[in-house]
């Protein structure tokens, strides 16, 4: 079976975490955090990077950090990862959901404009499966209004949109560095800005708020501290990000030759205006496909090649259908969503994949195609 994804752990990751056990750094103090958020910083572009314990928390800090509460409302895509909405929730804000497009596969500029009220606080902006959102209508209605801007970069890594990396264009940008991801610590996150009073607070909120003296608190904060064994791997990780980053690239361009003209297969977005890193090579079945995506999952796997549906979207969620004081609300219709969410699914794609792995799937593609 060819799986979905897997680490691609080539570097000098076993040195670097052999290093911290035999300096007895295991913990979140050790040099592998400083040197580790330094490097990822400087590979997103922003000033300042703070490590945490995984993408899920990222969200919630940076939530946490620009005063996100009770009473707020924040805009998110309704086709999106869960921890994306959950995060808000966390924060007793009201998750807004709005729209897709079918051309990015990224919340829509404007359903974003569509869904602004006076209580809106924050915008988070999911680079869906490495894809950038086109971010200057959105930075530039949150800039009239007041709305934080945070990017959701955990499947991003490396992506550029006009010219800049996911990373550095929204105020803060969080990131996961889960096993799946392009770069990853195992499990893992940070949060990415350029600002130094959001940096010192994000790493305050992470630390429990810890005070002058130490043991008063004057916020509720977090332990959200990712630890030096995963810092050390995390900087091999960054060592390797721009090979890993073409590699991705490399398997995309691959998949695409391979799969042009298969009828009823729609292949993965890229904007002019946009570095798509195709974290998950994803593909749309359309209505010409012979067979509709449980079978096609089903088929793929006898041949011996593994895949995922793509996100279920967020207003259609069992979890939310409960009563709840800050239920996501939907804000226009969500017909992208829905159709992103009923017919696509990626195919493998892990940064090592072969040539010849790549050919093996697109030729299973083809066959259940009838091609
Ligand atoms: C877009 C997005 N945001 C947030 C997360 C949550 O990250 P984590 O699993 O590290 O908590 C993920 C995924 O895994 C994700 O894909």
């Amino acid at each position: 079976m060819i799986p979905v994804c897997e680490p691609t752990l080539t570097g000098k990751e076993k040195e670097y975490v052999d290093d911290c056990l035999n300096a007895n750094w295991i913990s979140s103090g050790g040099k592998y955090i400083g040197l580790f958020e330094q490097a990822f910083a400087d590979f997103c572009g922003a000033k300042y990077c703070v490590s945490c314990v995984n993408g899920t928390a990222a969200l919630h800090l940076a939530l946490a950090a620009a005063g996100v509460g009770p009473g707020d409302e924040v805009i998110i895509p309704s086709f999106a990862m869960i921890a994306v909405c959950n995060s808000v929730i966390y924060t007793g804000a009201t998750p807004v959901l709005v729209d897709s497009e079918l051309d990015t596969w990224n919340m829509d500029p404007a359903g974003v404009a569509a869904a602004v009220s006076d209580r809106t606080r924050a915008v988070i902006t999911m680079h869906t499966y490495g894809h950038p959102v086109d971010m200057d209508p959105i930075l530039e209605l949150a800039a009239s209004r007041g709305i934080t801007v945070i990017e959701d970069s955990a499947e991003a890594h490396g992506a550029e949109y006009k010219g800049r990396r996911c990373g550095s264009i929204g105020a803060m940008s969080a990131f996961s560095f889960y096993g799946n991801k392009i770069l990853t610590t195992g499990e893992g996150g940070a949060v990415t800005t350029s600002d130094p009073e959001l940096a010192e607070r994000l790493r305050s909120l992470k630390n429990h708020c810890f005070g002058v003296p130490r043991f008063v608190h004057r916020e509720i904060g977090f332990n959200y501290r990712m630890t030096n064994i995963q810092a050390a791997i995390g900087l091999a990780q960054v060592e390797a990000a721009e090979e890993l980053v073409a590699s991705r690239r490399r398997n995309a361009e691959r998949y695409n030759g391979l799969l042009a003209g298969v009828p009823g297969v729609k292949t993965p977005p890229q904007a002019s205006w946009a570095k798509n890193v195709y974290w998950m090579y994803g593909i749309l079945l359309e209505d010409d496909f012979p067979l509709d995506r449980g079978q096609a999952m089903a088929a793929l796997r006898e041949r011996g090649v593994d895949s995922r549906a793509f996100f279920h979207p967020m207003h259609l969620q069992p979890a939310y259908e409960r009563p709840m004081p800050n239920r996501p609300v939907v804000r226009g219709p969500m017909a992208a969503a829905e159709e992103l969410g009923a017919r696509g699914l990626y195919l493998p794609s892990s940064s090592h994949l072969t040539g010849e792995q790549i050919e093996e799937v697109a030729a299973a593609v083809r066959d259940i195609a009838g091609q």
